[in-house]
């Protein structure tokens, strides 16, 4: 090669070097998210990678905390400063609020090529749609009706998985008689939460949807709900001292190494088992909270697109799309502990607790018995939730009896709504 011919193959090569750099840094994605635990990062990392695969490259911005609070605070700030993240974890309600208020894209044109309308349930298209616009993109289904226990501790307390209250009780009291703490729990009021959601379904299906879906006064403020409060004092009774402000991923920690017999938590806790090398049937148990067998309370993590500027939707629709696409819907979940957004993915590759998930998620689906979590932001919006969250864990703190809980429930609720 000459000198010339050389000097111009170089300055040809440093073209194409230069085009695949800025093509690279046009396709990246900011992602805001609240997936910080060991088993959340493991899902995180599938769907990094997934999009590195294809040439987006992924800025992260994780914010701690459990059913996402602080997450949207954080969200909150970043829209004030005219500076919003490419795309946000979100739940139900916050997804719809950020809708009215016009901060999303709109993802229609990769909803409509890749037919998200015939195999996402209709459930979950309730908090994906706005005004019949696609303005987010669902990754999983989880479910907050859930109780971890450690194996070696339900075989200790007479080896068999509680099916009601009264046996739930028999078995916790059993694993305190062993020297456990029994329930292993962080005191912060999401997770408190998130109890009250299995306790409150446990009294039954349609004392959930009246007090939790249509906020019904009668409900709210009846004998029911103080029957609610008492069975979450008596849970109160299974908790080691230490609990409070204990992270969710502690707790599941506890059981996984047998200081604890049980958590009672949504499926991210199954991320954390499994992360241990634990397996479900031989190391751990998953049962639906006893009483709600036949029920679900859902919570979607949905990625919702900003309007960041048209130079960044092209990466927001390749993010959306992979997303949807069934096998990573598949390899996220199974690592997750959750199940697939959409309707059509084998269960192949999932454990016995992830095929459980799935059945029951499909059961409660058909049955019309599948609700929308409050701890989670799938009941009702988040002036509501966090009424409920206020009262709750105050109860739950001993600085209210139930009768009272359930007086500044109803009030609470009342005066948001
Ligand atoms: C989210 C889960 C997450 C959990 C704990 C829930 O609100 O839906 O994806 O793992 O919070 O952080």
């Amino acid at each position: 090669m000459t000198t010339f011919r050389a000097a111009k193959y170089l300055a040809g090569v440093a073209v194409v070097a230069l085009s695949a750099v800025s093509a690279q840094a046009e396709e990246s994605v900011e992602v805001l998210h609240w997936w910080t635990s060991g088993g959340e990062a493991a899902a995180l990392d599938v769907l990094k990678k997934d999009l590195e695969s294809k040439g987006v490259s992924w800025a992260d911005m994780p914010v701690a905390g459990g059913g996402g609070e602080q997450a949207m605070t954080a969200l909150r700030a970043r829209v004030t400063a005219g500076n919003a993240p490419t795309a946000v974890q979100m739940l139900g309600f916050d997804i719809l609020d950020w809708a009215k208020e016009g901060a999303l894209g709109n993802l229609n044109e990769v909803a409509a090529a890749e037919g998200w309308d015939s195999v996402v349930p209709t459930a979950l298209q309730g908090f994906g749609k706005y005004d019949g616009n696609w303005i987010s993109a669902p990754v999983n289904v989880h479910s907050t009706n859930w109780v971890w226990i450690s194996k070696s501790a339900l075989d200790a307390a007479g080896g068999k998985a509680p099916e009601s209250w009264d046996e739930l009780v028999a078995v916790l009291d059993k694993m305190q008689e062993n020297g456990l703490t029994a329930l292993a729990h962080g005191g912060q009021a999401w997770q408190d939460a998130t109890i009250f959601d299995a306790v409150v379904l446990s009294l039954g299906t349609d004392f959930y949807k009246a007090s939790m879906i249509d906020l019904d006064p009668a409900a709210l403020g009846g004998d029911q709900m103080v029957e609610a409060f008492d069975r979450m004092s008596k849970l109160r009774s299974y908790v080691d001292d230490n609990f409070s402000g204990r992270d969710w991923n502690l707790a599941s920690a506890m059981v996984i190494e047998g200081k604890a017999g049980m958590q009672m938590m949504g499926d991210w806790a199954k991320g954390e088992f499994l992360k241990a090398g634990q397996v479900p049937g031989q190391d751990f148990v998953c049962i639906r909270f006893p009483g709600t067998q036949g029920a679900v309370t859902f919570n979607s993590d949905q990625f919702a697109m900003f309007k960041v500027g048209d130079d960044r939707t092209g990466p927001q629709k390749l993010m959306a799309s992979a997303i949807m696409s069934p096998t990573f819907q598949s390899a996220f979940n199974v690592v997750k502990g959750s199940v697939p957004a959409r309707t059509d993915v084998p269960n192949d590759a999932f454990d016995d607790c992830g095929k459980k998930g799935m059945v029951d998620l499909a059961d409660a689906n058909s049955s019309g018995t599948l609700y929308g979590s409050m701890a989670h932001g799938h009941a009702a919006p988040a002036a509501v939730k966090n009424a409920v969250y206020d009262v709750v864990t105050r109860h739950f703190n001993g600085e209210l009896s139930s009768q009272e809980a359930v007086e500044e429930l109803a009030a609470a609720i009342d005066a948001v709504k």
